[in-house]
């Protein structure tokens, strides 16, 4: 039996072992493990890409989060608009913070928060939105910015999933107040560790976060805000450093994959839906994932798992459901139909670089066979 996994790093880190291990030699000989030159020219890298003024590495995408809400001096008592289907991290920022997640709606077309939605769960307490770019592809950027600007809040971008995707030629991360990061290993810019990054072109909160993430210390010993500990490695911006010029190329790869699925699959709408690349926006096929109707996600799933082919569900479960955040939402936001129905119906395919032709042709046809059995 063939196997595809889900998600593989090795076809890409196969070629760039010597540089990894170069990379790791000069921090280990420099003797500085903990930000410094390495992390700075990492981050002088990202910002130049994103066209962004200050861009500062930090200990995960989580913290990015969290740190942007810190600078912004999110507290209790303020709302927050978060879209209900998303990773965990996007809403426990705000929640561990004191504040409130309000629920929002996404659209079936680009898994992003629904600003229709946003309208109606907007309030005198709402101070920011939390738009997701999900699974690669950015959200509608230019609603959620005229929506923000109306209603006077801060865009925090949770860019995580989406680094490199752009909407009308903008990359994002740079269209809001602030933008976080994440350099997991499965992101478009995959670390060897965790590591993120949090980007602004506002000066004051660049400084703030920089300071936040040294416990809150302008200089040694003199701590002006409660802080923590969200420094990135010296070791992670090395490794970094590495991947970063191939990013493009890997999102080039990811995009020829999709197209492949796109071709193949496309003769079983209206089974499943596929997803689609929205006009002015740039994909970046972090995820490839689809909708499986007829409650045939799970048989799906299973088949393909059967043929030794990985898939994932992201997310099954929307935030408004976790037992943590039960306490923590206002009543506001219990509707988000659309995203309990996503949860019930997504399904993530192997999209990653390195996928060969075979591989994709193998996936295809099991999905295909596996309607024809039905
Ligand atoms: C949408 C989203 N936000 C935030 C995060 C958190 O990033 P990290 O795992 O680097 O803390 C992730 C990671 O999976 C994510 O997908």
């Amino acid at each position: 039996m063939r196997c595809v996994p889900l998600f593989d790093l090795s076809p890409i880190h196969e070629g760039l072992h010597d540089q990894f291990l170069d990379a790791c030699n000069a921090i280990i000989h420099s003797g500085n493990f903990i930000l410094g030159p390495t992390v700075e020219a990492f981050e002088r890298s990202v910002a130049q890409s994103l066209g962004c003024k200050f861009a500062l590495g930090v200990s995960s995408g989580s913290d990015a989060l969290l740190l942007a809400l810190m600078a912004l001096d999110i507290q209790t008592g303020d709302e927050i608009l978060c879209p209900s289907f998303t990773f965990f991290a996007t809403a426990s920022c705000v929640a561990r913070l004191g504040a409130t997640p309000v629920w929002v709606d996404v659209c079936a077309e680009d898994f992003g928060i629904d600003v229709k939605d946003a309208e109606r769960k907007v309030s005198s307490k709402t101070k920011a939105i939390i738009p997701v770019h999900m699974f690669g592809q950015c959200c509608d950027c230019q609603a959620i910015q005229s929506f923000a600007q109306r209603h006077k809040l801060w865009i925090v971008e949770d860019v995580a999933q989406a680094q490199g995707a752009q909407y009308d030629q903008r990359q994002v991360g740079s269209w809001g107040t602030i933008g976080a990061f994440s350099f997991f290993p499965t992101k478009n810019l995959g670390g060897l560790g965790d590591g993120g990054l949090v980007a602004t072109n506002d000066i004051k909160l660049a400084e703030k976060v920089r300071c936040l993430r040294v416990h809150g210390a302008v200089q040694k010993y003199e701590h002006i805000y409660l802080g923590g500990n969200f420094r990135m490695d010296s070791l992670q911006a090395a490794l970094l450093n590495v991947k970063l010029p191939h990013v493009n190329d890997y999102i080039q790869q990811r995009r020829r994959n999709a197209q492949f699925y796109q071709q193949q699959l496309g003769p079983l709408e209206p089974l499943i839906t596929l997803p689609k690349e929205l006009p002015s926006r740039y994909h970046t096929w972090n995820q490839y994932t689809v909708c499986v109707h007829n409650d045939q996600r799970n048989a799906l799933q299973s088949f393909l798992e059967e043929q030794g082919i990985g898939s994932a569900v992201y997310y099954p479960k929307t935030l408004d459901l976790q037992t943590c955040m039960r306490d923590v939402s206002t009543d506001k936001g219990i509707a988000t139909h659309g995203a309990h129905t996503l949860a019930n119906e997504v399904l993530s395919l192997p999209i990653y670089p390195g996928l060969t032709l075979e591989q994709l042709e193998y996936i295809c046809t099991t999905i295909r066979r596996f309607f024809e059995k039905q």
